[in-house]
């Protein structure tokens, strides 16, 4: 795993839009995997900012979302899919027809699952997989559980990401209870995986990912055994790694 230790939120987003913003000029139909939550957000400003000044290319690329809630309309304001339109798509010229998320108002889910996996082995899978990590080290919605979930499947959210997600809602009742998530075997199958943290509350959940024992109780510990990942840490979250070092 490549490590890359950053001061601050602000260096993170700067160093992880580097790494995204060579792979579409390096390959500009790539398959892009994208996040969604806090983390990202000021990447994806680094993004339009790359393509408005120096003319970052997203025509030829694909996204695919990890995951989005079950039973929240497209537009919905707390819905991922709006919050990807608002932080990134509406403001690069990415094809609307390229953009993939699970439909979390699908009336089968198991038959929605499915379809995404397809969409995505259709696409010739995931060149670029973006990642968050939650505080008990979920990527996508793979809580820890006695299992890793191979594929795109629904989930139960933990308490704990209700609580932590209940931010971005005016109360934690309003979060909805499932989601549609990629399976920690989807997100495997990504060539590179490039995965963000910032922040004390982050610290121990990547410690644990990285250093850890490799089990789906710790649902990051898995990419340990990935062969291309970039983790890319500010201070804070990065404290506990015992390799580190000054940026
Ligand atoms: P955050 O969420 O970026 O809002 O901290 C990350 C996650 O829960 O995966």
């Amino acid at each position: 795993m490549r490590i890359i230790y950053t001061d601050t939120y602000q260096k993170m987003s700067e160093e992880a839009a580097k790494v995204i913003a060579g792979q579409l000029w390096v390959k500009p139909d790539s398959v892009l995997g994208l996040a969604t939550g806090s983390t990202p957000v000021e990447l994806y400003q680094n993004l339009v900012w790359l393509h408005k000044t120096v003319g970052l290319d997203f025509a030829q690329a694909t996204s695919f979302n990890l995951d989005e809630y079950v039973g929240l309309a497209e537009d919905d304001p707390q819905s991922y899919h709006r919050f990807m339109h608002e932080n990134l798509f509406n403001h690069v010229n990415m094809r609307r027809d390229r953009i993939f998320f699970p439909n979390g108002m699908a009336a089968d889910a198991a038959r929605e699952a499915e379809d995404y996996e397809a969409r995505i082995a259709a696409a010739g899978g995931i060149d670029m997989q973006l990642l968050g990590i939650g505080r008990n080290a979920h990527i996508g919605f793979n809580e820890p559980d006695d299992a890793f979930a191979r594929t795109t499947h629904k989930v139960a959210l933990k308490e704990s990401t209700i609580e932590a997600n209940a931010r971005f809602f005016s109360s934690a009742a309003e979060v909805p209870r499932e989601a549609m998530s990629m399976g920690i075997g989807t997100i495997f199958r990504a060539r590179h995986i490039v995965l963000l943290a910032s922040g004390a509350e982050k610290a121990e959940a990547v410690r644990d990912a990285v250093e850890g024992t490799i089990t789906p109780r710790v649902p990051a510990s898995i990419l340990q055994l990935h062969p291309c990942v970039t983790l890319i840490v500010d201070h804070a979250a990065g404290a506990l790694l015992s390799g580190k070092s000054e940026p």
